[in-house]
């Protein structure tokens, strides 16, 4: 049993896709959250400098008395976590793993999708991961540079025509390839997902990196006797780097739950 609380961070606002997956899968767990919203995006950024990033975010986490991590951005998943792991002496879950696991569960075909940043795409982590799994599989990918901004603006809701439109262009090529699974590689795009299923249509399964990586984290926390007694309630702090009345709106809408006043804003810069 261990009552200490889970940290999870994101470049920005994202990552509370994973949160919620996190208080349904694992409602009694206390966690900190922290949004990098003064330095969002670092879908388009060299590796070098999201690591510089990821590590000073994860330093900022460390200053609370945590249990694990939970790497909710796809970006630092793929370009950062093993240096990540290596430095820190805690459990730390990317969205990598997880994700290819169950996309490995779910396709017929052996023809998986895969979306995600620019530098997510170019680190070829998802390849190598679903390679490892299964040696046989076919894995085509595709960068999605413009969701994260339509997503940050609102523009994600089904009849939007500028994201139908983008949608479309993106997923053509994969739809002609034949996959039948798609990993949504992008803390953002399970908030699309209406939208990319209607485009994919009934005989593509898509796979929300957030939900499977909380389920992994239950599985380590479980495995290692980490869990919160059954009986409690989590409750969630949220720490950003720039504004936090941005952040408190934009998260009520991704959170689905009502978090004004509850953000904290710290200077990044220290740590
Ligand atoms: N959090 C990032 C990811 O999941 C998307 C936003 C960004 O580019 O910073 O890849």
């Amino acid at each position: 049993m261990d009552t200490r609380p889970i940290g999870v961070f994101d470049t920005g606002l994202g990552g509370l896709t994973a949160v919620r997956a996190l208080r349904r899968i694992l409602p009694e767990e206390d966690l900190v959250y922290f949004g990098d919203t003064a330095r969002v995006p670092y879908g388009s950024r060299s590796r070098e400098t999201i690591l510089r990033y990821a590590q000073q975010d994860l330093r900022f986490l460390r200053s609370f008395d945590l249990k694990a991590v939970l790497i909710a951005c796809g970006t630092v998943s793929t370009t950062s976590l093993d240096v990540l792991q290596a430095e820190n002496d805690l459990p730390i879950v990317g969205v990598v793993e997880p994700t290819c696991r169950r996309a490995l569960a779910v396709t017929q075909n052996r023809r998986v999708g895969m979306i995600a940043t620019l530098a997510s795409v170019r680190s070829g982590a998802y390849e190598a991961a679903l390679r490892r799994l299964d040696p046989g599989m076919e894995v085509l990918c595709q960068p999605c540079p413009l969701f994260v901004p339509l997503v940050e603006n609102g523009r994600f809701r089904p009849g939007d025509v500028v994201i139908e439109t983008v949608a479309r262009e993106y997923l053509a090529p994969l739809l002609d390839w034949g996959m039948d699974a798609l990993i949504l590689g992008c803390t953002h795009y399970p908030l699309l997902e209406e939208v990319i299923s209607a485009v994919c249509g009934p005989g593509v399964t898509l796979v929300s990196a957030g939900e499977e990586s909380a389920f992994e984290l239950k599985r380590l926390l479980t495995a290692r006797e980490l869990r919160a007694p059954a009986d409690s309630h989590g409750r969630a702090e949220f720490y950003v780097s720039d504004r936090s009345e941005d952040f408190e709106g934009a998260a009520s809408l991704f959170l689905q739950e009502d978090i004004h006043h509850m953000a904290r804003r710290i200077d990044i810069d220290q740590y």
